[in-house]
């Protein structure tokens, strides 16, 4: 034991950690703040300690690259000992986390601890907030589930509709118009190197605000922030016995109340498991109501009830709207009371934003994902498109149906209109042309090359070809690179 000591002594001696640790230890904070409504943050912290802990030990199995993404969460969820359970903690350590931020706020909030002198503290963490949800959103990506895809689908669409860069911004998130193995490897920088960094950096500078400013005292109706005298009035509220120590006074119910946090987070990993993965990802499944993370329910449940001429009003406006007015705050309302029963506006603002939070999410478990691509996938080919059919060009069709090409594309005027109608397609395509289309994509129009066998793109090739919009010759259209009889993919150019 003395050894141990000596060792600690001799680093301490060095390294003077414990002696800078020491005002952090001992500043004096207001009596009634040693309280409970307190350990929000310091809870959001310890949940963070857990990401960080479990995050780098996903990080040594999980492989971050498209083809394999996938089955390397199979792999950690169903192979690696322990592996489900890792996922869940770190899964569930997200949730609690979002859950101990937003708790941290409300009490921020009810307290009005954003009032002279924290509005920086205020800012800083709003900062840490958007980090936060940052997390949460990429790290939803990294399981390359069918809902991780889908959900990376939206969040695309939404960045298209930014108007004049729209494209070149969903180019920079995705690294190319589709959703690939670039877009997972940008993803993969900005959940474990990008806004981890900027989340602890972040978090040091609150920290230091906080210990620069004191922590909030108990608000008491009557008393009144003033720029001139708070930090005076403060001072009287922390001298002698009105103040108490933070270690080990406060410190204690921290402690408590991050034991439970991290209780819990093993409870739900261990009894209810890891959240995901939904299946694999894969344009041709459209019909997998994905569902993206608790965090964004709301959102999806707005995005999925509003008519969709104001989802690009309500895209560009409402987010910068009110991640500026939460920037705004301290600056709106930066002293006077701060007691709850004294402002009832701060109170009835917060009120609304808990409540359409709740309500929105509720909805988001149930509202249909999206009206746009959910539309078509039922409706049947029509009869003249197959009539008279050979067997191959009928397997074809129902390649076509059960592939759901129909959500974005339109037969005898039903179907999708994200990409053209395919009645006429034969006309303006070559067989080539086709085969090309279906394997590579293009466009906003995804690969299927490694989602169908040959044979189903043999059939589902000689059935679009049927589609000529009554007996117009194809006319081989200008293309970036020309098809060539007898290149790899080429089947041999029947009827042409
Ligand atoms: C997510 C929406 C979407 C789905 C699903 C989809 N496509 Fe497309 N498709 C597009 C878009 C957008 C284009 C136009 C892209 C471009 O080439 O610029 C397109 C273009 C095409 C074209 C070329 C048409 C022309 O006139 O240029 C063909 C052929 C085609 N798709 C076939 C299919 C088939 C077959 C399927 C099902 C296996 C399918 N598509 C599924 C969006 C989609």
């Amino acid at each position: 034991m003395s050894r141990l000591k000596r060792i600690a002594a001799w680093i301490e001696d060095r390294l003077g950690l414990g002696k800078s640790m020491q005002p952090m230890m001992d500043h004096q904070i207001p009596r009634r703040t040693a309280s409970f409504f307190y350990v929000f943050g310091s809870a959001a912290m310890t949940a963070l300690a857990v990401q960080l802990v479990t995050g780098v030990m996903l990080a040594l199995v999980y492989v971050p690259a498209a083809d394999m993404a996938y089955d390397s969460l199979l792999h950690l969820t169903f192979v690696q000992p322990l592996g489900w359970f890792l996922r869940g903690v770190h899964g569930w350590g997200s949730n609690v986390m979002v859950a101990c931020v937003f708790l941290h706020m409300i009490q921020v909030v009810i307290f009005a601890a954003y009032k002279y002198p924290r509005e920086l503290t205020w800012v800083v963490g709003v900062l840490l907030l958007l980090c936060t949800v940052g997390m949460a959103f990429t790290g939803q990506v990294l399981r390359w589930d069918s809902d991780a895809y889908w959900g990376l689908g939206i969040g695309a669409s939404i960045m298209g509709r930014i108007p004049f860069i729209g494209p070149e911004v969903v180019h920079v998130l995705l690294g190319g118009p589709i959703i690939g193995g670039e877009a997972l490897t940008r993803f993969f920088a900005l959940h474990v190197f990008v806004i981890p960094a900027s989340l602890i950096g972040l978090l040091v500078v609150h920290l230091m605000l906080v210990l620069k400013n004191g922590v909030n005292e108990w608000p008491i109706a009557g008393r009144r922030v003033d720029k001139k005298t708070y930090r005076e009035n403060y001072e009287k509220q922390v001298e002698g016995k009105r103040g108490v120590p933070f270690w080990p006074v406060a410190a204690k119910k921290d402690m408590i109340f991050s034991a439970c946090v991290i209780f819990v987070i093993l409870l739900c990993a261990a009894i209810i498991g890891p959240i995901g993965p939904s299946g694999p990802p894969d344009p041709g499944i459209i019909d997998t109501e994905p569902r993206p993370d608790f965090l964004f329910l709301s959102l999806f449940a707005v995005m999925a009830l509003l008519p969709p001429h104001l989802e690009t009003a309500f895209i560009l406006i409402v987010p910068v709207l009110a991640i500026g007015l939460l920037i705004a705050v301290p600056f709106l309302s930066g002293d006077g009371e701060k007691h709850w029963s004294r402002r009832p506006v701060a109170l009835i603002v917060l009120g609304l934003v808990v409540i359409n939070f709740v309500v929105f999410s509720q909805l988001g478990v149930t509202s249909p994902w999206s009206p746009e691509m959910k539309a078509w996938s039922g409706t049947p080919t029509p009869v003249e498109y197959v009539e008279g059919r050979t067997p191959l060009e009928l397997q074809g069709a129902l390649v076509l149906q059960n592939m759901q090409c129909r959500n974005c594309h339109s037969l005898d005027g039903e179907g999708g209109r994200r990409g053209p109608a395919l009645d006429a397609v034969a006309a303006r395509m070559t067989e080539n042309q086709l085969i090309r289309q279906v394997l590579q994509g293009h466009g906003n129009m995804p690969a299927y090359g490694g989602h169908l066998s040959p044979p189903e793109v043999t059939a589902l090739v000689s059935f679009l070809r049927t589609l000529n919009g009554g007996g117009i010759r194809p006319r081989a259209r200008p293309s970036i690179m020309p098809a060539k009889p007898g290149g790899p993919s080429a089947a041999p150019d029947v009827g042409r």
